[in-house]
């Protein structure tokens, strides 16, 4: 037996094994130190922005309230605003001149210059500005369309000079003070603008009298001149603004536009919707 036995081993020999031992120990210890240090280097890199796996825990989105994406919460749109500047209401060639006891024709004199002859019937033949009879032919053919009953045209444009005439015919009847509640002095018509109709039912009944907003032409046009573009310029109950009586008859054409806007917000004067003075007299 040359080699001893391990109990009966020398110091030095014990020496040597342990640490044999402490080396196997240590590179085991440093083997695992690296593992470890690999695996977590790994998780750094998975867990940046981005790379989010579902195994690194609760998102934020999980762990946030909601937010709404831009087009979840639809926008309203503005309501359209009318544009009141739209048309001159000074210029008598305006679709929206305003003529009244305080606001004279400029010139007074003023003809238009797009005069056609209204294909309708009539009591006397009527002339208007050629947007105007447009206007008159699709409201006459919607009123009969609609009722079975039918119009007629009693009283179109008139110049300075028929104006006068029918002026100075109701003077010589009425009197001053009537004459001004029923017919506008010369310079001062709507009729004089071509964008005016006087209407009455065929055949006549209530013709340029006040009954005739009792009859179902009447009737049918207050209610339903507005969608060809026409107004009721001198309604009942606003004769301290307009300066004339009611006139259920005399219908003035201002544009489909302003018709509505005027219907929708029942507003009944364009003095009232353009904000100008009542002008109940000529000052
Ligand atoms: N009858 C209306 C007011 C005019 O003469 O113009
Ligand atoms: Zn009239």
């Amino acid at each position: 037996m040359s080699e001893p036995s391990r109990r009966g081993a020398s110091p030095r020999v014990r020496r040597r094994r342990a640490l044999v031992a402490a080396g196997g120990l240590l590179v085991i210890v440093l083997l695992a130190a690296a593992a470890i240090h690999g695996l977590t280097g790994r998780d750094a890199t998975l867990a940046a922005p981005g790379h989010r796996t579902s195994s690194s825990g609760p998102s934020t989105a999980a762990t946030e309230p909601p937010r709404p994406s831009p087009s979840a919460t639809p926008v309203a749109a503005p309501a359209p605003t009318f544009d009141r500047e739209a048309h001159s209401i000074d210029d008598p060639n305006s679709i929206w001149v305003v003529v009244d006891k305080l606001r004279p024709l400029t010139p007074t004199d003023y003809i238009p210059n797009d005069l056609v002859e209204v294909p309708v019937a009539f009591a006397n033949p009527p002339a208007l500005r050629h947007e105007a009879s447009g206007a008159v032919v699709a409201l006459f053919a919607a009123f009969t369309a609609e009722t079975g009953l039918a119009l007629q045209s009693q009283s179109a444009y008139r110049s300075f000079e028929a104006q006068t005439r029918v002026y100075n015919g109701d003077i010589a009847t009425l009197g001053q003070t009537g004459a001004d509640l029923s017919t506008a002095r010369p310079g001062t018509s709507e009729h004089q603008t071509g964008l005016t109709i006087d209407i009455s039912a065929q055949p006549g009944q209530c013709s340029l009298s006040a009954c005739f907003g009792d009859t179902p032409h009447g009737q049918w046009l207050a209610v339903n001149a507005w969608r060809f573009g026409f107004l009721l310029r001198y309604p009942a109950d606003k004769v301290e603004i307009t300066g004339y009586e009611f006139e259920p008859w005399h219908f003035r054409y201002i544009g489909i536009p302003l018709a509505t806007e005027m219907h929708d917000t029942g507003v009944s004067t364009l003095e009232e919707f353009f904000g100008l003075p009542a002008a109940p007299s000529y000052g």
